[in-house]
């Protein structure tokens, strides 16, 4: 076996984890490939809803009969990832093509495993949950890009009733800071002017090694890494919302203004059967607060329709609390009833018909609270850190500290610049800039 594919599904904690996984096979030896040309292929999978479980297995399909179609061998099929740990050896009960089945916690393992595979071992899996992190046995980050993601809590406590990240994550554990600032480092000399922290319920963190330190010290610290000029975090939770984490965006200049702080619904009866352990009134206080640190805070937020019991006038709710905070965007999810959750079980679940029917008028008003929000930015200036090629060969795209895509037109540019540009017009999921000034010279 001499080269790989890694293909991510669901969140960017699962990005971050492909990221590593790339780099620790390529720290052994494997190359880089494009997917239909790779001797192994690593499906890092999500579970959080069935619709996302059930990737993987309409892409093992697609994989086995491409091979077939091609009379080429069939890839190694490695299956990493959260439907790893909740389906274990029944992945390959169900598609006998996948060989090896790895968990979130296990896949620093992936070149040994390998070994055995390639040794004559059948049907591997490994759901470990060791001790001693997987992050002290990966090789060191090679990752080089103007935006990065760094992982620095993983797993969730919390149990609302109708997800699977605890039991998939497992419980939450937080990396000691001196790691996490080590690799912020280490990205940061590769050339990373922007980090996003990472965690299930990030702002849960607590260094591991000083439990006096939170996540408002674990900002700061960050903050500080020379060359980190531009700092996010996802995904907080509002019961760990801590005054230290909410001065830290009035505080802190590299603290972007923007904030992913999911309320899930508008009614206090569904929060309260979600087990969310925080009502309507509680959340908007957050809002207040974090509001006044940092006026022009974007916030946005995940919201699930058809919760179990979910009533026309619950539902309405949800649709006020979107104007209430006025969010810059949001995701939303039609419920799905996972195997395991508390939620599943209920005898009330909601027909399809109206799940679909809430999740499009939720989207149109959230998608209306998005348009007014980016337009009334046009006229502004701001920096936006340019990320990427647009569709026409002399566009970029950048984002502004409000996390908007902001495409500008100019030939000369290049990933990792940060450029000032007045911001001309504005769709519901972008904007388009035009250059002012380069406020800072190529670093990357
Ligand atoms: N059904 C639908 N959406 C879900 N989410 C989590 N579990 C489910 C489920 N069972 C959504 C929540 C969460 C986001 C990552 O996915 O909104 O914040
Ligand atoms: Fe999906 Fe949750 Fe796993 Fe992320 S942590 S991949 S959202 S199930």
């Amino acid at each position: 076996m001499r080269t790989f594919s890694v293909k991510s599904f669901g969140c960017q904690m699962n990005v971050y984890d492909s990221e590593r996984i790339a780099e620790a096979l390529a720290a052994d030896g494997l190359i880089a490939a494009e997917e239909g040309e790779a001797d192994l292929l690593v499906l890092n999978t999500c579970h959080i809803r069935e619709k996302a479980a059930e990737k993987l297995y309409s892409e093992v399909g697609r994989i086995s009969k491409r091979a077939r179609k091609s009379g080429t061998e069939k890839p190694v099929i490695a299956v990493t990832g959260c439907v790893a740990q909740a389906e274990g050896g029944e992945i390959m009960r169900r598609a006998g093509a996948v060989d090896l089945v790895v968990g979130p916690q296990a896949y620093h393992r992936l070149p040994e495993l390998l070994r055995a595979h390639a040794g004559g071992q059948k049907d591997i899996v490994d759901l470990d949950m060791p001790a001693r992190s997987k992050f002290d046995q990966l090789p060191a980050r090679v990752r080089r890009a103007p935006s990065v993601f760094l992982t620095v809590q993983e797993g969730c406590d919390k149990f609302c009733a109708f997800c699977v990240v605890p039991y998939t994550r497992g419980s939450e554990a937080s990396r000691p800071l001196s790691g996490i600032i080590a690799e912020a480092t280490i990205l940061a000399q590769g050339g990373a002017r922007e980090i996003t922290l990472l965690g299930q319920n990030v702002n849960a963190w607590r260094d591991p090694a000083n439990h006096s330190a939170d996540f408002g010290t674990l900002l700061r610290a960050v903050a500080a890494v020379p060359g980190v000029e531009r700092l996010r975090y996802t995904t907080s939770h509002p019961r760990d919302v801590s005054e230290a984490m909410v001065r830290a965006h009035a505080e802190i200049p590299q603290m972007m203004p923007y904030l992913h702080l999911p309320v899930q619904s508008g009614s206090d009866r569904i929060l309260a059967a979600m087990n969310r352990k925080h009502d309507r009134r509680f959340y908007m206080d957050l809002i207040a607060r974090f509001r006044a640190a940092r006026p022009d805070l974007a916030i946005t937020s995940d919201f699930i329709v058809g919760f179990p019991g979910e009533t026309e006038a619950d539902f309405e709710e949800t649709l006020s609390i979107v104007d209430a905070v006025g969010y810059a965007q949001a995701f939303s999810f039609k419920y799905s009833p996972r195997v395991g959750t508390p939620a599943a079980e209920q005898d009330d679940q909601i027909g399809e018909d109206v799940k679909a029917e809430r999740l499009q008028r939720l989207q149109e008003r959230i998608l209306a609270n998005a348009l007014s929000f980016n337009r009334s930015m046009v006229g502004q200036r701001c920096d936006i850190l340019i990320e990427r090629r647009g569709r026409r060969p002399d566009q970029w795209i950048g984002k502004s500290p409000w996390l908007q895509s902001v495409v500008v037109t100019d030939a000369a540019l290049e990933p990792g610049q940060i450029v000032n540009v007045e911001l001309v017009a504005a769709g519901p999921n972008s904007l388009e800039g035009r250059m002012v000034t380069m406020t800072t010279a190529v670093a990357w």
